[in-house]
């Protein structure tokens, strides 16, 4: 080849700007071949272009009115395409460009344009013409059609972008854009930036700015929502969605709000499902998505699992205990969403004695014992508990005051019992001994004798009473 790169850029610039919109001209070098007046020129030898766009390939031609000393009359021109490792076919007959094509010739000139490009034009590209003397080439023209994207990396605070093209590089320069805006032009495809939570960036191929390549932007503020619509019945399954805008792709992570703290993630992607779905389920979530430009977290969805009453439980005040003419409040409480009623069943008995969770039993008697229960009941369904109430004929304090009553009247009646044996002991010596004494009138002596043994035996009684 036999061009310089700033002759390549000076000619792809003025042709870039003589051609209007989607069209472009790369390159223009002189491919020329034979001689004594024959020649053939084409715009470029290779072109990059953007999938979607326009493309034109121009070739001029020059040959000798005569040669060999006959006159040398154009007979034909052709465009020729040839895939990778194919031969050269017409272009008219390939069907794929059906529609597509056009050969405009003129002042001998010859434009090829190419519309809605698509990725397998991407091939080589031939024009020739042909006298009744001789066939001329033109030098092959090889156009790839490209793909754009932005891939996006993260070097320390800032973003690195590259414009990702399947053209050669220095082959085209590239523009970036900044929330649709025109930012940079660069020979380079790397591009630094310092990305902000709300921009977006894109980037073109120089001349079809019209086909930018898809932004890249961090993730919108995400959706979330519940299926099935409607009110969660506990042991059902139910899926949550998270989604968000994000380009390149988001990730998602599921997290559950525990009070006021944030607790770690409960599930890695955009769908959280809670088959069999539990009470302890109840409660505030939200996803978080991030991509390499950024991350947004999403509204806080309430779930609110419904079930039926648990078992309920019963407590009784004062105690179980029931003193007959004592009154009695009986408490239910069971677990529900939404939250139960609840009625008082006596066994035996038809009707309910009572509903609400309080049930007050007044003035409690005999015929009041037996056995109750209490059903709680939502929408979901119920639950019951029995539970027996007896009257006790004796209460634990009135035992001990009887005991204490009974002690103590015991150790009266004791004491009592105690002096009248005493007193009846006296009683019976004074008799015992006054016939004695009567006796003792007629003998002194022996009286004296047993006043002193009498003495002796009262002294001794009162030692052992001390
Ligand atoms: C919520 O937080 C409290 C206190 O931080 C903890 O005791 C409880 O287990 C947490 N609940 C769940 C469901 O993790
Ligand atoms: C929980 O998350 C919210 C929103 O991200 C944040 O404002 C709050 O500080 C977090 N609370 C805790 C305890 O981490
Ligand atoms: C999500 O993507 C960000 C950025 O690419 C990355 O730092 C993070 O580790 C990813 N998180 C998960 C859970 O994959
Ligand atoms: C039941 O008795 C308690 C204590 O005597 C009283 O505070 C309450 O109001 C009563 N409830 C009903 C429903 O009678
Ligand atoms: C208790 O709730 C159930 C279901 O909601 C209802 O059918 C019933 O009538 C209610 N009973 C009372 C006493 O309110």
């Amino acid at each position: 080849m036999f061009y310089s790169l700033t002759e390549m850029r000076g000619a792809a610039m003025s042709l870039t700007a003589a051609a209007s919109g989607l069209v472009v001209f790369l390159l223009s070098v002189s491919v020329v071949q034979g001689q004594d007046g024959w020649r053939v020129s084409c715009s470029s030898t290779e072109i990059c272009a953007v999938k979607g766009s326009t493309v034109e390939i121009r070739c001029s031609y020059t040959y000798p009115s005569s040669w060999n000393n006959r006159v040398n009359t154009l007979e034909k021109t052709l465009w020729l395409t040839k895939q990778k490792g194919g031969k050269h076919v017409d272009l008219n007959t390939v069907s794929e460009y059906a529609g597509r094509v056009e050969d405009l010739c003129g002042n001998n000139i010859c434009t090829l344009r190419i519309r809605n490009l698509r990725e397998s034009d991407s091939a080589e590209y031939r024009f020739m013409f042909k006298t009744n003397q001789a066939t001329y080439w033109a030098n092959p023209v090889t156009l790839s059609v490209t793909d754009l994207q932005v891939q996006v990396s993260r070097s320390g605070s800032s973003t690195l972008l590259r414009c990702l093209s399947s053209c050669s590089p220095g082959q085209t320069s590239y523009i970036w854009f900044k929330n649709r805006e025109e930012v940079k032009e660069d020979t380079s495809s790397y591009a630094y930036f310092r990305y902000e939570s709300a921009d977006s960036y894109s980037c073109a191929l120089k001349g079809y700015e019209d086909f930018p390549s898809p932004s890249v932007y961090a993730p919108k503020l995400p959706s979330v929502s519940v299926s099935p619509f409607g009110e969660i019945e506990q042991g059902s399954s139910v899926t949550l969605t998270c989604s968000s805008d994000a380009n390149p792709a988001a990730n998602y992570t599921w997290y559950k709000r525990n009070g006021s703290a944030n607790l770690s993630s409960v599930k890695v992607g955009p769908r959280l499902v809670l088959s069999s779905i539990q009470s302890s389920d109840s409660g505030q979530y939200y996803c978080r998505t991030e991509n390499l430009l950024g991350r947004r977290r999403s509204e806080s969805i309430s779930i609110d699992v419904k079930y039926a009453p648990k078992l309920p439980s019963v407590s009784v005040s004062p105690s179980a205990e029931i003193e007959e003419g004592s009154s009695v409040t009986l408490t239910c409480s069971s677990d529900a969403n939404p939250a139960a009623n609840y009625t008082w069943y006596k066994r035996n008995e038809d009707s309910p004695k009572a509903s609400g969770q309080i049930f007050n039993i007044t003035d409690f008697r005999a015929e009041h014992s037996g056995s109750y229960s209490c059903g709680a009941q939502n929408k979901l369904g119920r639950s019951n508990s029995t539970f027996h109430l007896i009257v006790v004929a004796w209460s634990s304090t009135m035992i001990v005051n009887i005991i204490r009553t009974t002690l103590g009247v015991l150790i009266l009646i004791l004491a009592l019992l105690l002096s009248l044996w005493m007193r009846k002991k006296k009683a019976l010596r004074s008799t015992t001994e006054a016939p004695e004494e009567i006796e003792l009138d007629s003998d002194p002596e022996y009286e004296n004798n047993s006043h002193t043994a009498a003495q002796t035996e009262d002294t001794e009684e009162q030692e052992d009473m001390v």
